[in-house]
């Protein structure tokens, strides 16, 4: 595990370099994804290679999941999970929050089957250069932000509750997901819409959140900092919500009221 967490850290240590290097460059856009707004710098690319070298030299027998089309099916059991930029468009825009986002997960070999609902987090590191933040955990051994253990928050209400949550790129969804956010803000201190799923995940583990939520992640928004959360002590849930994920992450004062009321508003089904 200690390996896992030692790979997981330098390798994203290093990516993240790559990508505040490209970032002081200049950013260019070479496609977008699944609508306008979605995305990939030439950077998301680079950095994906940089992972995808680094990890087939140091584990050349696990598979390897990245958000940039990276497939490779391994043999150990043991499958990276990463996002080579999360929070693209901070990126884009020279806002500081995105990160480097890599994981170690345990399931099955062939990477078609790995399921962020089942999978077993092993270990996990979160980058944002930026910032400077350096996120890690190992299942077991508890979460750490720049070497520093953290803990979840100790906020005991929903309405002394910072609720982090995202929004998809497709329009329809990010109606529906506004819709649900407007029944939610009146009975939160307030809600933030950061823009890197990883970061969010990350800092409900640090206590700087005191929850998050968002329908229509992907596997690699969340992989590492559904881990780090839950080793600092936040209460996680993910799901298979009709086909797609839906991820809830709370101090564990909150949780049962927060996930009735997100229940309640249809946040998973948004
Ligand atoms: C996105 C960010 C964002 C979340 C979106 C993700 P990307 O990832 O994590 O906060 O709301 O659902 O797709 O596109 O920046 O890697
Ligand atoms: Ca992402």
């Amino acid at each position: 595990m200690t390996d896992l967490l030692s790979i997981a850290e330098s390798v994203a240590r290093s990516a993240a370099g790559l990508a505040f290097e490209r970032r002081t460059e200049g950013v260019e856009i070479t496609m977008t994804k699944s609508t306008v707004t979605d995305v990939v710098t030439a950077a998301d690319a680079d950095v994906e290679q940089l992972v995808l070298r680094r990890i087939r030299q140091l584990r050349p027998d696990d598979g390897i999941l990245g958000e940039e089309g990276t497939s490779v099916d391994g043999t150990t059991g043991i499958t990276w999970v990463v996002d080579p930029i999360d929070g693209t468009v901070n990126y884009l825009y020279g806002l500081d929050g995105y990160a480097v986002s890599i994981a170690a997960v345990e399931g099955p070999t062939r990477v078609e089957e790995l399921r962020a609902e089942s999978w077993t987090g092993l270990a996990a590191a979160i980058v944002a250069p930026a910032s400077g933040a350096v996120y890690t955990a190992a299942a077991g051994k508890g979460a750490s932000l720049n070497g520093q253990s953290i803990r979840a928050s100790a906020a005991d209400s929903m309405a002394s509750a910072l609720v982090a949550t995202g929004f998809g790129y497709d329009p329809g969804r990010r109606s529906r997901q506004g819709a649900a956010v407007a029944q939610l803000l009146p009975k939160v201190r307030d809600i933030r819409r950061l823009g890197a799923a990883a970061l969010d995940l990350a800092m409900c583990g640090a206590g700087r959140l005191d929850a998050y939520f968002e329908k229509g992640i992907r596997p690699w928004d969340v992989a590492a900092g559904l881990l780090i959360a839950a080793e600092a002590g936040c209460v996680t849930h993910i799901e298979d919500a009709g086909g797609e994920l839906f991820a809830a992450v709370a101090a564990p004062g909150i949780a049962e009221e927060l996930f009735a009321s997100l229940e309640h508003i249809g946040a998973a089904k948004a």
